[in-house]
C-alpha cells in the first residue's frame, strides 16, 4: 500500500499536490474546481492591500518549451478577494493565501486579513520578477526579509511559508535569514526572469518588456534551488517549477521538498494534472517499493 500523504510543518496534506499561486485561483468557483479535480491544497492568487489593475496586454506567450508571463499582479485586493476566500472554508483542503507587500506592515495587515478570512497558511510572494517595489527587491534584502517574516509571525498564529526567487546569487543567505526569523517553509521557485523578441519588429513582445518563465524548462532549475536549500535550512521546503508529471515531483522530493506546487502544467494538461500526477508518483512509488513520501524526501543526500 503506497501512502502519498504529508505534511508542511503543522499543515496536513492528503497527497503532495497543490495548485501554484497566480493560475487558475482568482475566485471561489476555479479553486474549487481544482480542489474537485484532486489538488491537495490551494494557493490563491497573490492579493495585496488595494486592486491592481496588472499590465497592458499582451501579458502571456506560450513558448516551445514553457510559458512567460508579466501579468503585474492584477487583483482585487484583500478586501473583495475575502469574500472568495470565505466560500472555501468548508472545504477539507487547506487554502494558503498568497500575499505581496513592500513593507512589513503591508504585509502584516494582509496576513492579518487572510488568517481573519480563514486560511489555513500564509505564503510571502517576494519574488515576482516583473513587480516593481513588490518583488525581488523585497527578496533580495536579507534585513528586510527578516523584518517582514518575524513581523507577520509576531501578529498571525497561521503557518508561513516564504516563496522565494531563482533569480537571486545569495539563496542560501536568503533562505537562512527567513529561517532565523521563524518562516514554516520555504517555497521554491517563483518563475525566472525572461524575455522575447518578435524579429519582424525588433521589439519585446511582453507590454512590460521582460517577464516570468515558467513550466517544463525551468524545471532543472527549481530542482537546483530545493537542493540548495535543503543544504543551507533544517525548514521544509515546497518545490514548484516545471512539475508536469508523477516522476517530475519525485525528482522534487529526493531534492529536498516535502510537497509540490503545480502551475503551468494546469494549462498543459487540464485541471486533471493534479489526480494523474498523484496516479503517477503511486504507480512509481509501488514499481520502486517505496510506500511513503517521507522515504523519498532529500534521497538525493543519502
Ligand atoms: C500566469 C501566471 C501567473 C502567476 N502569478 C503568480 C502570483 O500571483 N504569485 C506568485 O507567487 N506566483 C505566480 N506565478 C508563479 C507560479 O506560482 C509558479 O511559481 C511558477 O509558474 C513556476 O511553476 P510552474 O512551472 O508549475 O508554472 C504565476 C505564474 C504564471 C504562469
Amino acid at each position: 500500500m503506497v501512502d502519498i500523504s504529508t505534511s508542511i510543518g503543522p499543515l496536513q496534506l492528503k497527497n503532495p499536490t497543490m495548485l501554484a499561486s497566480g493560475i487558475m485561483d482568482e475566485d471561489a468557483g476555479s479553486m474549487q474546481r481544482m480542489i474537485d479535480c484532486g489538488a491537495g491544497a490551494i494557493v490563491t492568487k497573490s492579493i495585496g492591500l488595494k486592486p491592481r489593475e496588472g499590465y497592458a496586454n499582451p501579458t502571456v506567450i506560450e513558448l516551445d518549451h514553457g510559458i512567460l508571463n508579466a501579468m503585474g499582479l492584477p487583483n482585487p485586493g484583500i478586501e473583495l478577494h475575502g469574500d472568495e476566500i470565505k466560500k472555501l472554508r468548508a472545504t477539507n483542503v487547506p487554502i494558503i493565501g498568497s500575499i505581496y507587500g513592500a513593507d512589513a506592515n503591508e504585509f502584516v495587515s494582509l496576513a492579518q486579513k487572510m488568517q481573519q478570512f480563514g486560511a489555513n497558511a500564509i505564503e510571502l510572494n517576494v519574488s515576482c520578477p516583473h513587480a516593481k517595489h513588490y518583488g525581488l527587491e523585497v527578496g533580495c534584502d536579507p534585513d528586510l526579509l527578516q523584518k517582514i517574516v518575524s513581523s507577520v509571525k509576531q501578529h498571525v498564529s497561521l503557518p508561513v511559508f516564504v516563496k522565494v526567487s531563482p533569480n537571486i546569487m545569495n539563496l542560501a543567505e536568503i533562505v537562512q535569514s527567513i529561517e532565523e526569523a521563524g518562516a514554516d517553509a520555504i517555497v521554491a521557485i517563483n518563475t525566472v526572469k525572461a524575455m522575447k523578441i518578435n524579429l519582424e519588429t525588433a521589439r519585446p513582445v511582453l507590454a512590460n518588456k521582460t517577464g516570468g518563465y515558467s513550466g517544463k524548462a525551468i524545471k532543472p532549475i527549481g530542482v537546483r534551488c530545493v537542493y540548495d536549500i535543503a543544504q543551507a535550512v533544517d525548514l521544509p521546503i515546497i518545490g514548484v517549477g516545471g512539475i508536469t508529471t508523477g516522476e517530475d515531483a519525485i525528482e522534487y522530493f529526493m531534492a529536498g521538498a516535502s510537497a509540490v506546487q503545480i502551475g503551468s502544467a494546469v494549462y498543459y494538461r487540464g485541471p486533471e494534472v493534479f489526480k494523474s500526477v498523484c496516479d503517477e508518483i503511486k504507480t512509481w512509488m509501488k514499481n520502486h517499493r517505496y510506500t511513503k513520501i517521507t522515504e523519498l524526501i532529500g534521497a538525493a543526500f543519502r
